[in-house]
C-alpha cells in the first residue's frame, strides 16, 4: 500500500546531515555508471509547465519520479503556490509506487545538500569559515544550513535586493543555526567570504567576478536556462568549473554557455562532474589561491536518493497514511 507523506511528515524526518550522505552517494553512482538519469521531460498544458524528473540508482536501490509544475496563475486564481513538487517513489523490484510525498521541502534540502557535498570536497578549510549568501529565499536558507554541516562556520553574511528579505533571513537563520548572520552589501560579502552561495532568482550576473577573493569556493544554484546566469564571464574564467552533470550544464546553464558563446572559454573549461571529485578520479582544489566553482542545476538522482531516505525514516517513525490504490480484479 502506498504511503502518503505531506510536507510536515517530510520536514519532521529529513535532516541536512542525512541528506548530504545520500546525495553524495547519488553523485558517486552517477559518476560510476550505476545511475539511470533520463532527460527531464517537459509538457506545457494551458498556461503552465509540467516537468517529469525520473531517476534510478542501482546501488542505493532508489527508483523515483518527481513531478514539478510551474503555473503562474495559481496564486491569483486558485490560491495555490506557483510551483508544486510531488515525488513518486517506486519499489525497484516490482515497479509499484510505494510512497507519494510532497516534493517542495525535499527539493530545497537536496539542493542544499549538493552544495554541502561540493563544499566539503572543494572549499579551503580554515579554522572557521565565513559564508556569504546571495539571495534570502527558501533555497538560500538551505544553502546556509548545508554550509554549517560542511564546515565550521564562524559567521555568515547575506545580501538580497530586498532588505526586508535579508533581515528576515538573518533573524531566522541566526536562531536556527545559532550563528551570527549579518545583513551586508554585495561588496562586503565578496570581501569577507571564504565560501559563496548564489541562490537568487536573478537572470543576470550578481556582481563583478574580478572582486571575488582568490581561494573562494562558490556554489551557484540559481539560474537554470541557457540565457540566464548569476555568475559573470570574469568569474567563470578565473575558476575551476565543476558541475553536477556535464549534460545538464551544457543543456541549461547560461553560467557556462554564455562565456563559451562569447569566446572567453572553450567547452574544455568544464573541469569535472562532482561525482568525479568525490570518487577521486579527478583531483579537487589544487592550491589555496584557486577559485573553485560548483554549478548546480538540480538532478533527479538527488530527488530519488532523498525520497528513499525520507520513506525509510517515515516508516521507522510510523508517519503518514497508507492508502490502497492498486487492487487486482
Ligand atoms: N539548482 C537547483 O537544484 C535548484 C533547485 C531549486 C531552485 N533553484 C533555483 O534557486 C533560485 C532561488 O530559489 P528560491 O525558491 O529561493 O527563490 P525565492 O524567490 O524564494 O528567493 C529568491 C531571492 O533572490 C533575491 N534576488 C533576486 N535578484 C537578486 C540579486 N540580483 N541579488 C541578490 N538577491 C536577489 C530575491 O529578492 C529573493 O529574495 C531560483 O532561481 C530557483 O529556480 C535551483
Amino acid at each position: 500500500m502506498p504511503l502518503i507523506l505531506n510536507r510536515q511528515d517530510v520536514m519532521s524526518v529529513l535532516t541536512m546531515k542525512d541528506c548530504m550522505a545520500v546525495v553524495e552517494q547519488a553523485f558517486l553512482e552517477l559518476a560510476g555508471g550505476t545511475a539511470d538519469l533520463p532527460l527531464r521531460t517537459a509538457i506545457k498544458p494551458q498556461d503552465g509547465l509540467s516537468l517529469y524528473m525520473p531517476a534510478y540508482l542501482k546501488q542505493s536501490n532508489a527508483l523515483a519520479c518527481k513531478i514539478v509544475t510551474v503555473f503562474k496563475n495559481n496564486p491569483a486564481r486558485f490560491q495555490l503556490p506557483t510551483t508544486i513538487g510531488t515525488v513518486l517513489l517506486q519499489d525497484p523490484e516490482t515497479g509499484k509506487v510505494i510512497c507519494i510525498m510532497d516534493g517542495g521541502y525535499l527539493t530545497a534540502v537536496r539542493t542544499g545538500a549538493a552544495s554541502g557535498v561540493a563544499t566539503r570536497y572543494l572549499a579551503r578549510e580554515p579554522e572557521e569559515s565565513t559564508v556569504g549568501i546571495f539571495g534570502a529565499g527558501v533555497q538560500a536558507k538551505m544553502q546556509l544550513w548545508a554550509m554549517a554541516e560542511a564546515r565550521k562556520v564562524g559567521r555568515a553574511m547575506v545580501f538580497d535586493i530586498s532588505k526586508e528579505a535579508a533581515e528576515n533571513f538573518s533573524r531566522e537563520m541566526a536562531e536556527k543555526l545559532d550563528l551570527m548572520v549579518a545583513v551586508a552589501s554585495a561588496p562586503e560579502v565578496l570581501l569577507d567570504a571564504d565560501i559563496l552561495c548564489l541562490a537568487t532568482s536573478s537572470a543576470l550576473p550578481l556582481f563583478d567576478g574580478n572582486l571575488v577573493k582568490p581561494g573562494t569556493h562558490i556554489n551557484g544554484i540559481g539560474s537554470h536556462t541557457p540565457n540566464a546566469r548569476e555568475i559573470d564571464t570574469a568569474l567563470v574564467t578565473r575558476a575551476k568549473f565543476i558541475g553536477d552533470s556535464k549534460e545538464a550544464c551544457f543543456g541549461e546553464a547560461g553560467d557556462i554557455l554564455i562565456p563559451i558563446q562569447e569566446g572567453a572559454i572553450s567547452e574544455s573549461h568544464f573541469y569535472a562532474e562532482l561525482g568525479e571529485i568525490i570518487s577521486g578520479s579527478k583531483p579537487g582544489r589544487s592550491s589555496k589561491e584557486e577559485i573553485t566553482l560548483f554549478k548546480s542545476n538540480g538532478l533527479a538522482v538527488q530527488d530519488a536518493a532523498t525520497a528513499k531516505l525520507v520513506y525509510e525514516k517515515a516508516l521507522e517513525k510510523g508517519l503518514g497514511m497508507q492508502v490502497e490504490i492498486f487492487t487486482e480484479s
